[in-house]
Formats: structure tokens, sequence, C-alpha cells
């Protein structure tokens, strides 16, 4: 299967924006000249004041600075909004489709431009402004969307915490950021579950160091009871009935930050990734409208939770910008059925459908028949992010959920990124099973080897890019030197991904996975670093090292070693209340699959952990451990393989 290639069917090509001739003539003109290539391509949003500068960027270390379009100015809800009144006010900008398959609702244009208009108008009553920070905690509802969308109308920076973060986590990122403000709703609700959100946030709260957040605005969404602290906390219905439906959009400098994502490295606390306006929006709308071949008229899902960079660039941002219709899902996969996705396209008659590879995975474990009893025939497009696809799940995406008959594209990209950077083109590109393909435009990945030597040809090695691209993170919130440090530093004078990949004979690229100690569950990127501090953090546990292992459905599972402190006993009630611990602490992501008690950790004589020998035993690779015999005691690899967890 390894070496099948789906070629381009005339059906992909006909209508599409490029074949594959075109794209590689822009895909030259983009690397041999960015300037020309993006003073065009900027053009596709509206700017306040045109940009005379188009590309002011540099990868040198001690000296990184990235700036697009930097004399322009814009506005993001403008463009995403304001500016498809005239062409489009009535049509749908948002389809909604509750967890419950009884409930969905659309929001056309005008509709979402009163409704940004009055959000910006409560922020700005409660004293938000240009700059300011707010924190959104919300569940996948369309006032998400517009909270986003009347940040960015005020030029306020938006940090969005995904709903599944613990207390302990969501006030990290609220006192990281400074966020005066939060926007949470009464509940989420997800598979028929209620989550807590409110209670989620006064928890929060109560655990900043500082007494930082003035305002609490909440939606009502099921209308479950919550404390609402007076003076502080409000309805966003009673504070809406205050105001009008009209707010300029304030025109802001193409380099001023939209929002700020939290996302795991290898080494200590989340980084507050920064994202700025103007590039940002190019890229994320060009990317949007060029990787899913969107065409006027199309109905667009992603399936992906607005508390990630997907669900900015691809529910929010992109197709918004674009004047796309873009479905916006509150539930799962599973509810009520394993048939939900293609019910869903169904009853929306989608067009292009973007998930993720643990989805499929999962839903595969049902089988054809929850697919095969839908009809899906309005599917044009089927995009997969966020993890490696392998090539069972891409073929099953393809013939089965796809009938052989939709372009899949696999897209690499990272919240760093901002957008898409290696994917396939649906008119343009042939397909292998298991590769991201190519580099869009203005992309220049480089393959180095270990001591940064560039690769040519077909090799495998660490994927760098090579140069800027509008979309690209500026800085860590707070610590450009981090930013500095993270990802130009291993290689200077270039963007280092921590991705590995293979490049094929053809100049195709294969995404191996993480190089460095961040794992990817389920899609979602994990610090190893954050699960073994929160284990540590426990009274009975000494010392605690977390790899990732292959794992069916989630890609990576976490195995965690744990030292106990002495006197204590391993057993599964303390497995139980490890994990238990984990979730609270960090949220049901992070929740250790497989724990194993271990009275010592492989280390090296200087004491440092060897994270290779611990990985290859939770993958049950014991034939090439490689060298133990610097170790300060051999001996406990041996009881680490005796004693290792059934990978199921
Ligand atoms: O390892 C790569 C993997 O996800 C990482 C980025 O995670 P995050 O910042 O959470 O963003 C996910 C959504 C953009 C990458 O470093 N990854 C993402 N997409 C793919 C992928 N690995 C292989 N193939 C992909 N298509």
């Amino acid at each position: 299967m390894e070496g099948r290639v789906v070629e381009v069917q005339d059906a992909w090509r006909q209508g599409a924006l490029v074949n594959d001739a075109q794209y590689r003539e822009m895909y030259q003109a983009s690397v041999n000249d960015a300037e020309t290539f993006w003073g065009e391509h900027g053009k596709r949003i509206d700017w306040m004041t045109p940009y005379t500068r188009v590309k002011n960027t540099s990868f040198e270390p001690g000296n990184v600075s990235i700036k697009w379009f930097e004399d322009g100015k814009t506005n993001v809800a403008y463009n995403c909004v304001d500016r498809h009144l005239e062409t489009r006010g009535e049509q749908t900008a948002i389809i909604w489709e509750g967890d419950n398959p009884d409930e969905s609702k659309h929001i056309t244009y005008r509709e979402l431009h009163a409704q940004v208009c009055r959000w910006a108008n409560v922020l700005r009553n409660r004293g938000v402004e240009k700059g300011d920070r707010v924190t959104l905690y919300l569940p996948m509802i369309p006032e998400a969307a517009y909270a986003m969308l009347a940040c960015a109308r005020l030029g306020a920076i938006h940090a969005i915490v995904f709903g599944g973060f613990s207390p302990d986590s969501l006030a990290q990122r609220i006192q990281g950021c400074g966020s005066k403000l939060v926007i949470t709703a009464d509940e989420g609700l997800r598979g028929g579950r209620k989550v807590p959100l409110k209670a989620n946030v006064d928890e929060a709260i109560k655990r900043l160091s500082s007494p930082i957040v003035d305002h609490v605005v909440v939606v009502q969404r099921t209308g479950g009871a919550v404390t609402m602290e007076p003076g502080r906390d409000v309805y966003y219905h009673e504070a809406a009935e205050q105001v009008t439906d009209e707010c300029p959009a304030e025109p802001v400098e193409a380099e001023h930050p939209l929002f700020i994502l939290y996302t795991s490295g290898s080494t200590g606390q989340p980084k507050g990734v920064v994202h700025t306006t103007g590039g940002y929006l190019v890229y994320a709308s060009m990317t949007h409208q060029y990787v899913f071949d969107y065409r006027e008229g199309d109905v667009y899902w992603c399936t992906a939770d607005v508390g990630w960079v997907t669900g900015h660039s691809y529910i929010v941002y992109g197709p918004l910008a674009n004047g796309a219709t873009t479905l916006m899902f509150e539930g799962i996969p599973t509810y009520p059925s394993n048939s939900r996705f293609w019910d869903v396209v169904d009853k929306h008659k989608v067009n292009i459908f973007y998930t993720a590879p643990t989805a499929i995975r999962s839903l595969m474990g049902g089988g054809e028949g929850p697919v095969k009893k839908t009809s899906r025939a309005s599917l044009r497009v089927l995009g997969s992010v966020g993890e490696p696809i392998n090539p069972e799940a891409w073929e099953w995406y393809y013939k089965v959920v796809g009938d052989s008959r939709c372009a899949i594209v696999d897209t690499w990209w990272q919240t760093e990124t901002g957008g898409i950077l290696i994917t396939p083109l649906p008119g343009a590109t042939a397909l292998k099973p298991g590769s991201a393909t190519r580099p869009f435009f203005g992309v220049k990945p480089e393959m180095v080897d270990a001591e940064g030597k560039v690769l040519d040809g077909a090799c495998e090695g660490n994927l760098c890019i090579a140069d800027s691209w509008p979309g690209q993170m500026r800085t860590v919130y707070g610590d450009h030197e981090r930013f500095e440090q993270t990802y130009f530093s291993t290689y200077p004078g270039k963007y280092f991904t921590g991705d590995g990949a293979r490049r094929d004979a053809d100049g195709y690229y294969w995404i191996t996975g993480r190089v460095d100690d961040v794992i990817n569950v389920s899609g979602h990127r994990m610090g190893t670093a954050e699960v073994e501090s929160s284990l540590v953090a426990h009274p009975k546990v000494s010392e605690a090292a977390v790899v990732g292992y292959p794992h069916n459905v989630k890609g990576q599972g976490i195995y965690a070693y744990v030292t106990l402190n002495e006197g204590e006993n391993g057993d599964d009630a303390l497995r139980k209340e490890l994990v238990a611990w984990v979730r609270k602490d960090i949220g049901p992501i992070a929740s250790p699959d497989l724990i194993q008690f271990a009275p010592g950790l492989p280390k090296t004589r200087s004491g440092k952990i060897m994270r290779r020998i611990l990985r290859k035993i939770a993958e049950d690779d014991f034939g090439s451990l490689g060298d133990t015999s610097t170790l300060a005691d051999p001996a406990v690899v041996d009881d680490l393989i005796d004693n290792r967890q059934n990978r199921g």
C-alpha cells in the first residue's frame, strides 16, 4: 500500500482553482520572489490603509523578527463580516448544528454582523479596548464566533482556552495573558453530557495569584443553575439588551495581535503563541480557498473545536474571510450514533469535510454500516489534520466515506504556523496515502540531519522551514527570547518544526511525528513535562517520566513511569487515583493511558533520565534499546521490561 498513488480525477480538476502545472508555476513564483507574490495575494483582503511594504522578516539568531504588510491597516472582523454585506448579506455565514440532532440554525452574514456588533458593544461597555486580552472558555456555539470577531472588531486580543481544560489550566492561561474579562457559558453540552464551564471559571478565578478578572460574561446555553457574583458576572443576554447592534470596526496595524493561543512544548509551561492581523488573515483565507478548493456556494465543515488553532483558522477566520458557509458542530462523532457525521453531511449538504485521523480511526471501529446507510453524495473534498494519517485510515476515508470519488487533503501544519504548510491541492496533486505531499505557496521546507546539515533529494530528517510565510506566529506572548530559543536556535537561521519527516523521490513529504518531548494524543498536543509535573505533585509520587506509545485510535497514548515514595504500594487503586489526579489537574486530554510503577528509572551517571529507552520499552521494542552500559544502574532496564504495561 506504501507505494500507491491516487491520480487526480478528472472531476477534481474540472473547475478547480489550479491544476498541477499551475501549482508548479505559482509555487516557483512564490518562492523565487516572495515580495511580488504576497504583494499581489495580500490584496485578497480589504485594507483600510493599503500596505506598501510586503515582507520584513529575519530568522537571524538574536534578531528574529517577522513582519508582513507592516504599514497597512485593516480589521479582521470587517473582512470576515462587513465586506460581505453588500454581496451576500442574506447568505448563510454559519450553520450551527447542536449536540441534539433536532437543534440547528442558520445565521446569515447580516445577522452575524448584528451579533458581532452587539457583542463588541457589550465588551466595550466593560472597558475592553484595543490591545486588551480577553479569555474565552466556551462550548461550540455561534457565540464563540461572535465573541472572537467582536474582540477583533475592537482590536482586543482573544485567548481561547479549550473547554476540556481544568480550572487550574484555565487559571494559568488567564494569568499568563492578563485577561480582565472572561467569556464563558453556564454549561457546555457534548454527547448529551453537561460540562460545568461557569463553575470551572469560578474555580479558576479563585486560584489566580492576583485578582485580575473584573468581568465574566456568561452565555446561557443550557439554562443550568450557576452562581453569579454580583458586580463581576453578567448574563450576555441581559447585557446585550443595553446596547445597539452597531459598532464600527477599528482599523489596526497589520502586525497588531489578533489572538493568543496556548500550546504545549517540550519544556515548561504552555507557550502563548501570538498571531497577528494582516498576514494571518491573508494566509488563512488563501489556504482555505486553495487547499479545500473552496467554490462559491459550497457548504464547508471543519469538525475541530474553536479551542484549537484549526478552529480559529478553518472554522472562523479563513472561511468567513472568503464569504463561505461554515458549519459549526457542538457535538461528538458518536452521539446519538456512529452515523452522526454523515447524517449531518446529508442534512446540510456538506461539500467539504475536514476532520482528524483519530475520529476516522474511532469510526472505523464501528464498521462500514453506519457510513453506508447515509448518502454523502454532496461531498467533494475530504480533509485530514492534527497527526499523521496511517494508510489504512486514509484508504477507509477515501473508499468508505468518500466512495472513491472525493479528493483527500492531508494537511500538515501547527499552532505556530497559523495555517496549512504542506498539503495536496485537490485539482493539482496526485495523492499518496499517508503523505501530506507538497508545500503550499510560499513555503520552503528544508530537511536537515541532527547536525543541521541540509539534506538533498530523497531523505529522512528533521523538518525545518527556511523562510517566513505570512501566517507564521510572531512571538511567544511576553517572552520573545523563548520564541527564538524554541524555534530558531536548534538550527540557526531556520524555523524548526519539532517534526521528523521523510522526503521521497517525487519531493513528497511524509511527516513521521514529533522528534521532541511532545506527544500527539488524538490530535491534541501534550508536553510530556506537563504530565510529569502533575504526577510528581501527587503526595505519593517521587519521580515520573512520561512518553508516548502507539495507540490504535488515539495515534499516541500516554505512558507514565512512576516511582513512588518509600513505603507506598503501587496497585490498581493508586493507578486510578493518579489518572484522576492528572485529569483534574490538567484536563481529560492529559489522562495517562498506562501507568507503570518503577522502583527506578534509567538514568545516566549525571542523573539524566534516558527517555529513548523508556520510549522503546513503551513501544514494546526491546530489540533496539541501544547502549545501556552508560546507565548508572543498568539493572533497572530489566525490571522495566519485566513489568511493562500491556499496550492492548
Ligand atoms: O506533529 C505534527 C502534528 O501536529 C503537530 C501540531 O500540533 P498542533 O499545534 O496542536 O496543531 C494541530 C493542528 C494544525 C505537528 O507538529 N500534525 C498536524 N497535522 C499533521 C501532523 N502530523 C502529520 N500529518 C499531519 N497532517
